[in-house]
């Protein structure tokens, strides 16, 4: 399987260090940024270009799932919400992971890095990839979320 991970620049040490933990577990990752120059500044980014790089990556297929990450996890989650075919949740507990992946059949998580520890959030991204959507009457109601879709993108 493969993650594309995406973060601005209030979440790149967060970022890294689940990169690293997820290919520990054999994932294959894929790094869209943002990250330290060779001079160790941070490249600066706006939230929005990275929820919707990930949204836009996960949607045509070049990875199968997103992990995007900002301070809240408010703004790339929203930015990437925009990309028709996402179904991205912010989590910031391990319950809410499972159960939008079970019943949301979400296709990426968000985090914020300044609302989630390291090791919680290690425990919230094992909840959703361990997890699979129920399908059944939950499809109906994910049909029904990209009917709305489909209602505002003609
Ligand atoms: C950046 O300071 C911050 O606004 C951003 O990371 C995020 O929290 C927005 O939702």
């Amino acid at each position: 399987m493969k993650i594309g991970f995406g973060c601005d620049h209030a979440a790149i040490d967060l970022k890294n260090e689940m990169i690293d933990y997820m290919v520990q577990k054999g994932y294959e990752c894929i790094d869209y940024g943002t990250n330290y120059d060779e001079t160790g500044e941070i490249i600066k980014c706006d939230y929005p270009d990275k929820g919707r790089q990930v949204g836009e990556a996960v949607v045509s297929g070049e990875v199968d799932y997103g992990v995007i990450i900002c301070g809240t996890g408010i703004g790339i989650s929203m930015a990437a919400n925009k990309v028709p075919g996402v179904r991205a949740a912010v989590c910031s507990e391990p319950y809410s992971a499972r159960l939008t992946k079970q019943h949301n059949n979400a296709n990426i998580i968000a985090f914020g890095a300044r609302v989630v520890g390291s090791e919680l959030a290690k425990m919230i991204l094992d909840e959703f990839f361990n997890a699979e959507f129920e399908g059944g009457r939950h499809q109906r109601r994910v049909d029904m979320i990209s009917d709305i879709e489909k209602k505002y993108n003609k």
